[in-house]
């Protein structure tokens, strides 16, 4: 329950926080060019990393808040043993939590039941490709088909709803737009094109290989008539579609030709313990030292307060500034 006493999480922006994304493991069973060094990256040690019952402690004070969307992700959160009994713990905390995971989907055709029964509400499920060849280009693996058994096993599985992430790229993925657009008609999914944003130690990004969501939704308006779909509220930054009869819904995001920083409600966990302020930042509050002294909830809000203040106005793509962690320690 929220205590009164404790007032919601506002920035100097005016902005409430009611986000907390949390990266439960830095580590992958996937390689994504475009995530991961090409020389692989040093793993965090098992004392590195938080414990479950430490990130619940984060989440029961963001939680007092007003932070009540959690996020799940990594790496991959399905590579982490006890992350189904973990969400089960999550659910059966006194106040209501939307529980959420972002996943590569290579460990759904055998989890997605039990996380949906466990409590897990939603699901994003990042695919690139519709192609063995380019998605193993992309991941490093050829694991499509296992992946695609894993989405159909979520749309069986009972979520509330469930995304597909597509990072769009030109030269790489480019030609399957309209494919995974067309994916939308079929499938009760939101398929979301996602704009390739530069991140650290990861130097797959180029100019070359950018296109802007104007570019991909131009290209979408090829197929057939878009209807735009009125969003409720606080939904997130994609602008959202329909094609004609379809049973899905297309979404545009675009991080960097068009900064959605001014509606920005999030915080996030690392694994390692710190609060980043912002996806594309390198401020982060450290919050693991204060867990291990045995913070209270008082304290560990503070905190998360700390990082609220530290978070900037706008990201600085733009002025080519990149974060220096790559995604894969930070979640997305
Ligand atoms: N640009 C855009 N999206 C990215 N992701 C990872 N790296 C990038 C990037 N450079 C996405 C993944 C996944 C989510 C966690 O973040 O595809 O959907
Ligand atoms: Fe793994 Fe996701 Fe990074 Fe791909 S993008 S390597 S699936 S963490």
């Amino acid at each position: 329950m929220r205590k009164k006493e404790q007032p919601l999480l506002v920035d100097r922006f005016q902005r409430r926080l009611s986000y907390l994304r949390v990266s439960v493991t830095d580590r992958c069973n996937l390689r994504c060019r475009y995530c991961m060094p090409p020389g692989g990256v040093p793993k965090l040690a098992h004392p590195d990393i938080l414990a479950y019952e430490e990130i619940r402690r984060v989440i029961q004070a963001a939680s007092s808040l007003g932070m009540n969307k959690i996020r799940l992700t990594g790496g991959e959160p399905l590579v982490r043993k006890g992350m189904v009994d973990f969400i089960r713990q999550l659910a059966e905390l006194p106040a209501p939590l939307d529980v959420r995971m972002t996943t590569n989907g290579l460990l759904l055709a055998d989890k997605a039941r039990d996380l949906a029964a466990a409590g897990l509400r939603r699901v994003n499920i990042s695919l690139d490709s519709l192609d063995s060849r380019t998605y193993e280009y992309i991941t490093g693996l050829d694991v499509l088909p296992q992946v695609w058994r894993g989405i159909q096993t979520a749309l069986d599985a009972g979520f509330d709803r469930i995304k597909l992430n597509c990072v769009a790229m030109k030269g790489v993925n480019d030609h399957e737009l309209e494919r995974f657009a067309q994916l939308s008609r079929e499938y009760p999914l939101e398929v979301r094109f996602i704009e390739f944003m530069p991140m650290g130690q990861v130097d797959f990004w180029s100019r070359d290989r950018f296109l802007s969501a104007e570019e991909i939704q131009r290209r979408i308006e090829g197929l057939d008539r878009l209807e735009a779909v009125p969003r409720e509220g606080d939904e997130g930054p994609a602008r959202v579609f329909r094609l004609p009869g379809a049973l899905g819904t297309l979404g545009f995001i675009s991080p960097v030709s068009n900064h959605f920083c001014g509606a920005c409600n999030r915080l996030r966990l690392t694994a390692e313990g710190k609060i980043r302020v912002c996806l594309l930042s390198d401020r982060e509050v450290d919050i693991k030292d204060a867990l291990r002294a045995g913070a209270g909830p008082e304290e560990l809000a503070g905190l998360l307060r700390r990082a609220a203040a530290a978070k900037p106005q706008n990201h600085l793509l733009r002025q080519a500034e990149t974060p220096r962690r790559a995604m894969h320690s930070i979640g997305g």
